[in-house]
């Protein structure tokens, strides 16, 4: 069994690496060394401290007999003789913390303060051993000649027992939690350091003030820590740093200092993934004020940073390597972007630029540029790229599809690059394919998605015989039969052909595709029987949206690594065949809209990773297979508009418990809600419409917890998918960040009877309420009010009688209202949302009720008030402004509001390959840092 160790009362960690020399070399003759062995006062210092030591592998085996020197981690001077380096690090955990920290491997026990009569120590390497728990020995700073100290993740293991039965057992490595890096550090002098590695653990204070009294730092590196505030002005005190790593610090804030930019040796600097926030131009400026910057490498991405890049840019001369994903810069690249002589990589993903200079064209070492998630506008032309002879990969695209830049290149121009990594997107290549593609045999990815390219691909791409991993020629209007011939040689590599006209019958590639995307083209024919067979390491199939007819295969169920399977909107008929049992690892199924029949078998229990279970608008008829119990992870059942028939069984709230989105309408279930489903405590979205459900509304609905609670940013995680809404004729794609704000409550159009529980009152986030057409009667819940966020109410054609609730006109949100066609009675309400439900077809069929927008006047009323519409707009306005409004235009609009059926769309994105495409994408781009993507 593994456990998690956590470091406590570590010591600070003084990493010198780097320092690796021994003490400075004197040319005098040692006196009391030996030819055949060690000081003897040495010796028995090193015994006294292997026999303070515990050391269950009998690493110190080794350390008996006279010549100490020759003992295992201990070196001693050729010239003195005396010992000069420990080294005790644990040798079966890598630097790195990845693998398995084993509690038995590491050293334990006391460190003996007899170190001290190892005069000449100067390198002593203790760490990943299990010393924790013991105090840093105060000894250690008389060591004088001591320039490398690593004291790295010394961890412990909370309780000794655990320790004893883990012995023999891995554990996952630690986060090393140091957590308060001392103000002061009185008991070493450390003001020779050179280099100070504090990395990797979990410091949470500001700068501690020794820091700057280390003058001589020439390195200093505090990444992935947890420091906070802004960054003191006192870096400027540190004036021989060349390498500064301030990355990762979860809480660093406020604007750059100017200081650091004074620091003319830097050569190295890293500020990534912090909350540095403020303009840039400053702290260029001060980089570039520095005659003949050493600059090579700087790094501020995922950040808060804004402004214009400034002209001084162009003085960083030595700059190699310039990182600014995710900030805020805007504007131009700047002209002077073409002095930058020795500039290899260029990031800034993730931005709001919107201009490139041709000077850009003369950057001849640039060997990666990555220009993707911008604003981009302009013309790109063949003097942009003129002279980017080194140029292997280039990543260019718009934040959103549409297209504001163009290519216009001649048509005879051959670039002076060969590219490996092209991506291009949403940016205008066609409506010919790229000619200035024809001497690129180099590729090995090639994305020209959203790029206006029309007509065919031309035959001499084919013949470059590229060995590719990934070929993205989505959202265009390609036409013909597909490029089955061309070879991938990345046993994972992609094709994406979505959106395009592609016709014939369904292509397949070699076995080495695993992610396929053919949605949305004229595809037809059926999906051929040996498919499975074909391409059996496919992980993601998206086929939706095209003619594919005949049945599905068995063959299906031979991609045991599927974890994407699209097949919606099509016109596949026949039975699901059993194929799931090898489907263990299926995440979405998207089977909807297509002509599908039968039974859902049991077997469907197999899927017991299957997270977006969605089969609706087929004929699937049959009760739902208990064995869908094992379906526990499922967040999304939607099998609305089939024919599915007996009772909503009530396991699903035992079973189903992460249950967010529950879609059963328009199917035969009968008998009553089960009062189980009110235990769902994620689910927001329920549609039970247009069944047969009769008896009661469940009097504990108001015990769904997920329509009362704000749901917090952990929630959105849980959406990983775009789905897509139909409403009113509409498709309305919306996303993760949308979709978890969406509460509804559809029972509409069933046989339910009774009055609506008071209960219902508590949804207090409920956004949609739909009860119409069923037998409701009793009166509207007093306290209807209380649905504060409530935007669409319908009640119609049931037998409500009675007033309507003063608190009604609390609704302030409300602006899709029906009561029509029930026994209501007494005057409708005229202030706040009430003056713009001004269609009196809402309110028809209620012989009781009066007033505006009625023809029918109340009893005592002299004369009709004014025109709605004076207040009205006001009112409308008000609330219109806000975001609620702007979402409501993706929930649409109207009565009998129904979510629609849920498409996963062709890009259908689950957590695992999206988060594998970003980083891996990130990564192809030799991006060096972690690039968080939920900020
Ligand atoms: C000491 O001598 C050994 C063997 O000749 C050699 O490998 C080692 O590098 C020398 N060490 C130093 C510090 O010069
Ligand atoms: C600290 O070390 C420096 C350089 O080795 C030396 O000049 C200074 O005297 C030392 N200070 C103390 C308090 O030992
Ligand atoms: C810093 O760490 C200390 C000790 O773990 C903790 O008490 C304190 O709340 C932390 N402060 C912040 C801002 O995280
Ligand atoms: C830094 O050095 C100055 C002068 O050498 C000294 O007065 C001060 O106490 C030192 N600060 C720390 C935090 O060690
Ligand atoms: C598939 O990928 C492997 C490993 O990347 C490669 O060796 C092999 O040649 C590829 N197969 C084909 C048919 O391209
Ligand atoms: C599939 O569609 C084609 C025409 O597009 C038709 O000829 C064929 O009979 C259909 N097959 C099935 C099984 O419906």
């Amino acid at each position: 069994m593994a456990h998690k160790i956590s470091c406590i009362e570590l010591l600070p960690l003084l990493v010198l690496s780097g320092l690796l020399f021994p003490g400075t070399v004197k040319f005098a003759l040692s006196t009391g060394g030996t030819a055949s062995g060690c000081f003897e006062s040495e010796r028995e210092a090193l015994a006294k401290l292997k026999g303070g030591l515990t050391d269950p592998l009998g690493r110190l085996a080794s350390w008996v007999g006279k010549d100490c020197c020759k003992w295992r981690g201990i070196a001693c001077s050729n010239l003195t003789g005396r010992v000069i380096e420990i080294n005790l690090h644990n040798p079966y955990v890598d630097d790195n913390l990845s693998g398995d920290l084993k509690p038995g491997q590491a050293l334990g026990g006391e460190i003996s303060p007899s170190l001290l009569d190892v005069k000449e120590l100067n390198y002593l390497d203790l760490s990943m051993n299990n010393f924790g728990g013991t105090k840093l020995p105060g000894f250690i700073g008389s060591l004088q000649q001591l320039r490398y100290l690593n004291l790295w993740c010394i961890f412990r293991w909370n309780d000794p027992s655990e320790s004893q039965e883990s012995f023999t057992t891995a554990l996952h490595l630690p986060n090393c939690l140091l957590s308060k890096l001392p103000l002061s550090l009185p008991f070493i002098n450390i003001t020779s350091l050179e280099v100070l590695d504090l990395s990797n653990n979990n410091f949470n204070s500001t700068s501690p003030w020794w820091l700057f009294n280390l003058t001589r730092l020439v390195h200093l590196d505090l990444n992935s820590n947890s420091l906070g505030g802004e960054l003191p002005d006192e870096f400027a005190n540190l004036a021989s740093l060349q390498n500064l790593d301030l990355s990762l610090n979860s809480y660093l804030e406020g604007g750059l200092p100017r200081s650091l930019g004074s620091l003319c040796d830097l050569s190295v600097l890293n500020l990534s993934v912090n909350r540095i926030t403020g303009e840039i131009t400053d702290f260029i400026n001060g980089l570039a004020r520095c005659n003949d910057s050493k600059l090579e490498n700087l790094d501020l991405s995922n950040n808060g940073l804004s402004g214009n890049l400034p002209d001084s840019l162009g003085n960083l001369k030595n700059l190699r390597y310039l990182q600014f994903l995710r900030n805020s810069f805007q504007g131009s690249i700047p002209r002077t972007i073409g002095n930058m002589s020795s500039l290899k990589e260029f990031y800034v993903p993730y931005n709001r630029m919107s201009g490139i200079p041709e000077s850009f064209g003369q950057l001849s070492t640039l060997v990666a540029v990555d220009l993707s998630e911008n604003l981009w506008e302009g013309v790109v032309t063949e003097r942009h790229l003129a002279n980017l002879s080194s140029l292997t990969d280039l990543a260019l695209n718009k934040l959103s599809p549409n297209i504001s830049l163009a290519f216009n290149i001649a048509p005879g121009w051959i670039p002076p690059f060969k590219l490996r990594y092209l991506y291009i997107r949403s940016c205008q290549l066609g409506p010919e394919f790229p000619t200035w593609l024809r001497n690129q045999n180099d590729l090995k990815t090639v994305v020209l998605n959203n790029a206006k390219i029309s007509g065919t691909i031309p035959d001499w791409f084919f013949q470059l015989n590229m060995q590719l991993d990934e070929l993205d020629v989505a959202y265009n209007q390609l036409t013909g039969k597909p490029p089955t011939s061309l070879t991938f040689i990345d046993d994972q590599s992609n094709v994406d052909l979505s959106s395009n006209f592609y016709e014939g019958p369904l292509p397949m590639w070699s076995s080495n595709v695993t992610t396929l995307y053919l949605r949305g083209n004229r595809f037809s024919g059926p999906i051929p029987g040996n498919f499975g067979e074909l391409m059996p390491y496919l992980t993601d199939l998206d086929i939706s949206r095209n003619a594919l007819n005949g049945t599905i295969h068995l063959s299906i169920g031979n991609m045991a690594n599927l974890t994407t399977l699209v097949i919606s909107d099509n016109y596949l008929s026949g039975e699901i065949p059993q194929f799931w049992s090898n489907l263990s690892l299926l995440y979405i199924l998207d089977m909807s809209n297509n002509s599908l029949s039968g039974p859902i078998t049991s077997e469907v229990g197999f899927l017991s990773s299957l997270k977006f279970f969605i089969l609706s608008n087929n004929n699937l008829s049959g009760k739902l297979p208990s064995s869908l119990q094992n379906c526990s992870s499922l967040y999304s059942l939607d099998l609305g508009e089939n024919n599915f028939s007996e009772n909503i069984p009530a396991w699903i709230a035992e079973s189903i418990p992460p249950l967010l989105i529950l879609r059963l309408r328009s199917n035969s279930f009968t008998g009553k809600i089960p009062p189980q489903i009110c235990r769902l405590s994620n689910l927001h979205i329920i549609d039970l419409s247009n069944n047969s459900l009769s008896g009661l509304i469940p009097r504990c609905i108001g015990n769904l917890t997920g329509l009362k609670v704000e749901l917090t940013d952990a929630d959105t995680e849980k959406y990983e998918g775009r789905l897509t809404v139909v409403a009113k004729g509409r498709f309305v794609q919306y996303d993760q960040s949308i979709l978890y704000l969406v509460n509804s409550l559809d029972l509409s159009h069933n046989l339910l009877s009774g009055e609506i529980p008071e209960a219902l009152t508590k949804l207090v986030r409920l956004w949609t309420l739909n009860l119409s057409m069923n037998h409701l009667t009793g009166r509207i819940p007093f306290n209807i009010g209380n649905l504060g966020w409530l935007e669409t109410l319908d009640l119609s054609n049931n037998s409500l009688s009675g007033l309507l609730p003063p608190s009604m006109t609390a609704l302030t949100k409300l602006n899709h209202l029906n009561l029509s066609y029930n026994d209501m009675s007494g005057k409708i309400p005229t202030i706040n949302q009430f003056l713009t439900l001004d269609d009196p077809s809402i309110y028809e069929g209620n012989v009781g009720l009066c007033g505006i927008p009625l023809p029918v006047s109340c009893p005592g009323d002299e004369k009709q008030p004014q025109s709605p519409d004076d207040g009205g707009g006001n009112s409308k306005s008000e609330d219109g402004g806000d975001d609620l409004e702007h979402i409501w235009f993706f929930l649409s609009i109207g009565l009998g509001f129904s979510i629609g059926f849920w498409a996963v769309c062709g890009t259908l994105i689950l957590k695992k390959s999206w988060r594998d495409a970003y980083f891996g994408y990130v990564d192809r781009m030799k991006n060096k840092l972690i690039a968080l993507v939920a900020r």
